[in-house]
């Protein structure tokens, strides 16, 4: 009785202190040798913490994305992204134009109110998975701060829920040079859900 007691004190303790109730996930293997399934089986470790930090955002778009259009059968392997893994959504408004994976949108961009939603998590050196920030891009109407940008605004929520500042031309010197796709990069081939 007595050492029962004390082992539920203990975690009681190690609960409290920790202030978490997830455990950590590591992965089997280095980053660069990850199998795709083994990938599968990170992201179900961390998934739930991971969306737990960003629904403390309030920004809507963080409870909202998890509902939207899923573009990728499983994470994408590490792409530009800082070598991490990704899962992209779109919302209703874009969500049938995004997945043709058009490379045809110079003069066919994106509707309006488009909303693309990547949450991303990653593996470190000593294997342990790591949470990553969740990425937004939104199509605004011409005639604003965005006609430099491709008339998309680009924003960034911390791990935490928390809004991180980010340079628009940081994100689109990059996005930009998809001039072929409305400025969007696309999941990797392997994983993409298409309609086609
Ligand atoms: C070094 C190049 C680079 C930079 C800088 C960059 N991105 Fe990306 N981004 C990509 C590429 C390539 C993809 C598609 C493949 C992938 O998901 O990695 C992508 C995909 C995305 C997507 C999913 C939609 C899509 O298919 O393009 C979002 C949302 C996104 N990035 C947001 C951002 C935001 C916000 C920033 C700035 C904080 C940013 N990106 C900076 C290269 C970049």
């Amino acid at each position: 009785m007595r050492k029962l007691f004390s082992k539920a004190a203990i975690t009681a303790a190690v609960f409290f202190v920790s202030g978490s109730a997830y455990a950590a996930c590591t992965s089997p293997v280095a980053k660069d040798d990850l199998s795709e399934e083994q990938v599968i089986e990170i992201f179900e470790c961390i998934k739930d913490e991971l969306r737990a930090g960003y629904a403390n955002s309030d920004n809507p778009w963080a409870k909202d994305y998890l509902k939207w259009g899923r573009t990728a059968s499983a994470p994408a392997a590490p792409g530009p992204h800082g070598g991490r893994f990704l899962n992209t959504t779109v919302n209703e408004i874009g969500y049938a134009e995004y997945i043709k994976y058009s490379d045809e949108r110079e003069d066919n961009p994106m509707p309006v109110g488009t909303v693309i939603a990547k949450e991303v998590f990653g593996v470190n050196k000593k294997n342990k998975v790591t949470k990553g920030q969740l990425f937004f891009m939104e199509k605004v109407a011409a005639g604003g701060e965005a006609d430099k940008y491709g008339n998309w605004v680009y924003s960034v929520i911390k791990s935490s829920g928390k809004p991180q500042k980010i340079s628009q031309k940081f994100c689109h010197d990059c996005h930009g040079a998809f001039s072929d796709q409305d400025a969007m990069g696309y999941p990797d081939e392997d994983v993409r859900l298409s309609s086609n």
